[in-house]
């Protein structure tokens, strides 16, 4: 499975930021039919991703469409009129405000009937964005639907909206929340999200920054969502993507401290010992493949 790190949304109305993100960094560009659309435009915005789409000199393989939830009039023309102009150009489609393991289904199944009718080249992976606490209650059942699901995804402006939590910032995504709660808001949300996906091999993704200034803000934000199991962050703009690349990747000391708990392994190892103690310091045998992922994921 692919690393996803950073995951760049891009409105899906505006060619100019198109093509700026598939220039980036990130390790998937998302471009998005949803909340970044205005009701007006989404029509247009379809038409204009499927120009980026077959513009393309060749498959991008870190691009995703986010489509429109399906709760409204427009998700299944977004998946099956995108899909059927350029299914080959799309690896993965987000589906917004996933609320139980029957609307990933659901889209599992409208994607198996294009892949066949396209005679698509490859499979398209799902990402599922839970946002309200009926999500979140779910969380394990959606993340166990369908061998497409590669990632669950927090969805913090949704979320607050649909928990009554107050706005605090004026994006309403990650920033001044110290201000409402002196621990971390979304601790437990994130703590289930991660268990939900990791419970059955998913990666999982948090929230976006709406403070795209605020470059410290945005790596504190993302420091604690990788401290409790996230494999990375959606980023809102691409002055967003270094920061969220180099939190999400291992520290120069994680890999130091990684390395030395393997030679202190295979020091014990010959001595046939599984526990030992190097500084005044206990090493086992899952602190040995507890380094080993430090040094994987390098
Ligand atoms: N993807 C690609 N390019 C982007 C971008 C994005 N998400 N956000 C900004 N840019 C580009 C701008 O077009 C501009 O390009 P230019 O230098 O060629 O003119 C450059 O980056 C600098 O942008 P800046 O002036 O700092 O910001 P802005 O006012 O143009 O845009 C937002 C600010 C918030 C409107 C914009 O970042 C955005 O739409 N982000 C995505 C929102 C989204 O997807 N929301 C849904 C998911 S939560
Ligand atoms: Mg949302």
């Amino acid at each position: 499975m692919p690393r996803l790190r950073s995951i760049l949304s891009v409105p899906g109305h505006s060619a100019k930021m198109q093509t700026k993100a598939l220039q980036s960094t990130a390790d998937l560009v998302m471009l998005d039919l949803e909340d970044s659309v205005a009701l007006a435009e989404k029509e247009a915005a379809r038409r204009q991703i499927i120009h980026t789409l077959q513009d393309l000199p060749e498959h991008h393989p870190r691009l995703a469409l986010r489509c429109n939830g399906l709760e409204t009039a427009w998700f299944y023309r977004d998946v099956i009129e995108i899909l059927e102009a350029a299914v080959d150009r799309v690896s993965v489609l987000v589906i917004p405000k996933v609320e139980n393991a029957g609307d990933v289904a659901c889209f599992s199944r409208l994607l198996d009937g294009i892949e066949r009718h396209t005679k698509a080249q490859q499979t398209i992976r799902l990402h599922a964005c839970i946002e309200s606490p009926t999500g979140l209650v779910q969380s394990e059942a959606i993340a166990a639907t369908s061998s497409r699901l590669e990632a669950l995804v927090f969805g913090i402006a949704d979320y607050s909206r649909a928990i009554g939590s107050p706005l605090v910032s004026l994006s309403g995504h990650g920033e001044n929340e110290e201000s409402v709660y002196s621990g971390h808001r979304w601790h437990y949300v994130l703590s289930r999200l991660v268990a939900a996906a990791k419970s059955v091999g998913l990666q999982a993704i948090d929230a976006p920054y709406g403070n795209f200034r605020d470059i410290t803000g945005l790596e504190q934000s993302a420091t604690k969502a990788r401290a409790l199991g996230c494999d990375g962050k959606w980023a809102i703009h691409p002055e967003q993507l270094d920061v969220i690349q180099q939190v999400f990747s291992p520290t120069t000391t994680e890999i130091e401290l990684a390395q030395r708990v393997l030679e202190a392994a295979q020091v014990a190892e010959k001595q046939g010992l599984g526990a030992v103690a190097v500084d005044g310091r206990m090493i086992d045998q899952a602190t040995v493949q507890l380094a080993r992922r430090v040094l994987d994921k390098e």
